[in-house]
């Protein structure tokens, strides 16, 4: 395994920012740009797969080339799991299953990734699910007081819903450099962050109207448990 690993790393340092995702994917896209990087964080990554089940099913929600995903492999929680990529832009998962056929042909059963949120979803919840820097629009709100016209707090809350809805009781979300905090959504009352586990988010953070919140991407926790069904 760890050939593999090395051999994407070179990638990566090759490739780091891999292009901007079109506009023309209309108003359910988040993040536009599709920067990523190999085993991009590791505390949270960390920190998550620990707390996976045997056999732990993974969705990298905005999986970009599948950098995220294919990462999870390397800690010991998520040897046996199962990663579902999803993301937006079909060029990334072009790009991501044939990286996954050069580097990962004997999973190809645990691993898929498609550009149709539907598709993952069917037949499957999932023990944890990755949104990280996918519901943000950045840098275009960098240093912006207000976003609402940009990207709303409603469709923040929307999407996070679904994959709410999507994740198994006693689950992990993880909402790592989002322009909102689920704290402040409808969905609050069914997570409890693991406060343990606070990261310095680089994504400016806003309240519900849009407004920035003061040192608000400070310290704040990226990882909620799921403690009921919604
Ligand atoms: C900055 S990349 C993040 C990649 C990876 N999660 C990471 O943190 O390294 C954001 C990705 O989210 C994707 N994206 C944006 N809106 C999306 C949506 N509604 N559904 C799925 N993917 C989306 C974009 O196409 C882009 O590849």
């Amino acid at each position: 395994m760890l050939d593999k690993n090395e051999a994407l790393e070179e990638r990566h340092n090759d490739k780091k920012t891999v292009g901007t995702t079109n506009s023309f994917f209309g108003e359910n896209v988040a993040q536009m740009y599709n920067s990523t990087s190999w085993n991009r964080y590791p505390k949270l990554f960390k920190e998550c797969t620990d707390r996976l089940p045997k056999n732990g099913i993974i969705m990298s929600f905005g999986c970009s080339i599948g950098y995220e995903g294919f990462s999870q492999f390397l800690y010991k929680g998520a040897e046996k799991a199962t990663v579902v990529g999803v993301d937006i832009n079909p060029e990334n998962i072009a790009d991501a299953k044939a990286l996954q056929e050069k580097y990962y042909p004997d999973i190809g059963d645990r691993i898929l990734f498609t550009t149709s949120l539907e598709v993952a979803m069917t037949g499957r919840r999932f023990d944890l699910i990755y949104a990280n820097s996918v519901l943000c629009r950045w840098k275009m709100t960098k240093d912006m007081e207000n976003i609402s016209h940009i990207y709303p707090f409603d469709e923040f809350e929307k999407m996070l819903r679904i994959l709410a809805e999507s994740l198994k009781v006693g689950g992990f979300l993880v909402v790592y450099n989002g322009n909102y905090r689920l704290t402040d959504t409808s969905l609050s009352k069914y997570f409890e962050p693991l406060v343990h586990v606070v990261e310095k988010h680089f994504v400016h953070q806003y309240d519900p109207q849009g407004n920035r919140v003061a040192d608000g991407e400070k310290n704040y926790p990226a990882i909620f448990k799921k403690i009921r069904e919604l």
